[in-house]
């Protein structure tokens, strides 16, 4: 059994050590907004922080953070009103959205560290892949998000997402098993 903090709860995973974090979130705890692309460090899908730090969770083993504090996308604020979350709205940077919630992970990190990034110290720090090539407006958001920590711009309030951010991730419907189906009949002729 290992245990860590996840959101701000304290949970034990019956899993093998050796489980990357990425698939305990996922599998696990149902927190499907952080998300698996390459399953190889490369990509910055996954991205977490733990304890503080931006990391990419299909590379850290659950045996090694025993302990540790994990937040995830879910987490980042209740109602989507972190600095970072609300200049992503204003500047309409998702595409597919696929590597976004990892994104957003790595430039809230970022943003705790430097909170006034150039934009070489933005591409050096969010080495994150976006297929569909959204980097331009990540990295005028970032700026915005900035200013926004630094009191110096407010953004509207994005309109409310119709779910309750506490319900989010227990309301995938792939995950829903639903009522028991009978096994399909696979008799030659039937
Ligand atoms: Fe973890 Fe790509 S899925 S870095
Ligand atoms: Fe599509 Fe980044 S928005 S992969």
């Amino acid at each position: 059994m290992t245990s860590f903090t996840v959101n701000g709860q304290p949970v034990h995973y019956k899993m093998d050590p050796a489980t990357p974090l990425l698939w305990a979130l996922r599998d696990a705890s149902n927190l499907t907004g952080t998300k698996y692309g390459c399953g190889a460090g490369q990509c910055g899908a996954c991205t977490v922080h733990l304890d503080g730090q931006a990391v990419r969770s299909c590379q850290v083993p659950i045996g090694t953070i025993e302990g540790s504090f994990v937040i995830t996308i879910e987490a980042l604020s209740r109602d989507r009103s972190h600095a970072v979350q609300q200049a992503w709205v204003a500047e309409n940077v998702p595409q597919c959205g696929y590597c976004q919630s990892g994104m957003i992970m790595a430039a809230a990190a970022l943003l705790e560290k430097n909170r006034d990034p150039s934009d070489a110290e933005i591409d050096g720090a969010m080495t994150n892949i976006c297929r569909c090539g959204t980097y331009p407006r990540i990295r005028r958001a970032i700026r915005r998000a900035a200013r926004v920590i630094a009191g110096g711009e407010t953004i509207a309030a994005a309109p409310p997402p119709g779910i309750d951010p506490g319900d989010a991730a227990h309301a995938v419907p792939a995950l829903d098993p639903g009522p028991a189906q009978a096994a399909p009949d696979r008799r030659p002729g039937s």
